[in-house]
């Protein structure tokens, strides 16, 4: 049955690109850890008693917050089937899936965190507003989200350097739900401020992600648009355009390993008591 909302990214996220996300996950864990490791920092800022983590995918974040805070139940939230599948629980760590804008929240988490899962809603309003009900009065909001795709490089050098050989390929709408949907501080800003949270505020954070160079292939097959075409193609073709993406990366590899800056927002907000 086709969902009531978000049908385009519930069909991606629990098609081919939930299914890269999970085959991929410990590299997804390991080129994003500097962002795991600031929502960590923002959870142990002071008692917490109940933590949600939205998109939260394999569940990484929920973990790391989960084993940071103690006993205090976590629960991470997501549309993706193949990704929920394989979130391993643990005593205080607990996963769903389902759609964030939708799902009725009950108000039981002071804080609410997420790494880059919370850029895709069709009605972004609609869904920090359903977000407010998983809050309690006065509950924080913790997420952070990727700024414009010309400041983060390294997302877009396999579009680019295929381009040429693939002009057909899906590019996202800046102000649409995809990776770059709330890179706009005003927009992001006025959804936040519609949907009723209050005290909003923006950081830019800059943080270097990096991974073992002889994991890059595998991750440029697995993960988005370009990952995505790859895995339709056949093996000679996959091997002629995938020459061509790892020779675009060359500037970020030195020492056997690839490294990239990445530039995000997080973006801090309360729950009005
Ligand atoms: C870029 S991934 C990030 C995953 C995870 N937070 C991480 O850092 O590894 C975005 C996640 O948001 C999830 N997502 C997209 N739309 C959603 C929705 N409406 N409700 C819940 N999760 C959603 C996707 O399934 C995906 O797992």
């Amino acid at each position: 049955m086709t969902p009531e909302v978000n049908s385009e990214q519930a069909a991606l996220w629990n098609g081919p690109g939930g299914h890269g996300w999970a085959a991929a996950r410990d590299m997804v864990d390991v080129v994003l850890q500097p962002y795991e490791d600031l929502l960590v920092a923002a959870a142990s800022e002071r008692p917490r008693t109940g933590v949600l983590d939205v998109g939260c995918g394999t569940g990484g974040v929920t973990r790391a917050i989960a084993a940071a805070l103690g006993d205090v139940p976590c629960l991470g939230v997501d549309i993706s089937g193949p990704q929920i599948a394989v979130a391993q629980e643990t005593a205080n760590a607990r996963f769903v899936e389902a759609d964030a804008q939708i799902h009725p929240f009950k108000a039981e988490f002071d804080l609410i965190v997420s790494r880059f899962g919370v850029m895709f809603f069709d009605d972004p309003v609609a869904a920090f507003r359903n977000l407010r009900k998983a809050a309690k009065p006065g509950g924080e909001l913790r997420v952070v989200v990727w700024r414009d795709k010309d400041e983060n490089p390294f997302m877009t050098t396999a579009e680019r350097a295929v381009a040429p050989l693939m002009p057909d390929l899906p590019t996202f709408a800046p102000d649409g739900p995809g990776p770059y949907g709330l890179a706009d501080p005003d927009r992001a800003r006025k959804v936040l401020d519609e949907s009723g949270w209050t005290g909003v505020d923006f950081r830019e954070v800059d943080l270097t992600c990096s991974m073992p160079e002889d994991v890059l292939p595998q991750y440029l097959t697995m993960l988005g648009p370009v990952g995505r075409a790859l895995q339709t193609m056949d093996e000679q073709e996959r091997d002629e355009v995938l020459k061509t993406v790892l020779r675009a990366f060359d500037p970020f590899v030195k020492d056997g390993q690839v490294s990239f800056p990445s530039a995000a927002w997080e973006i801090k907000a309360l729950n009005p008591l």
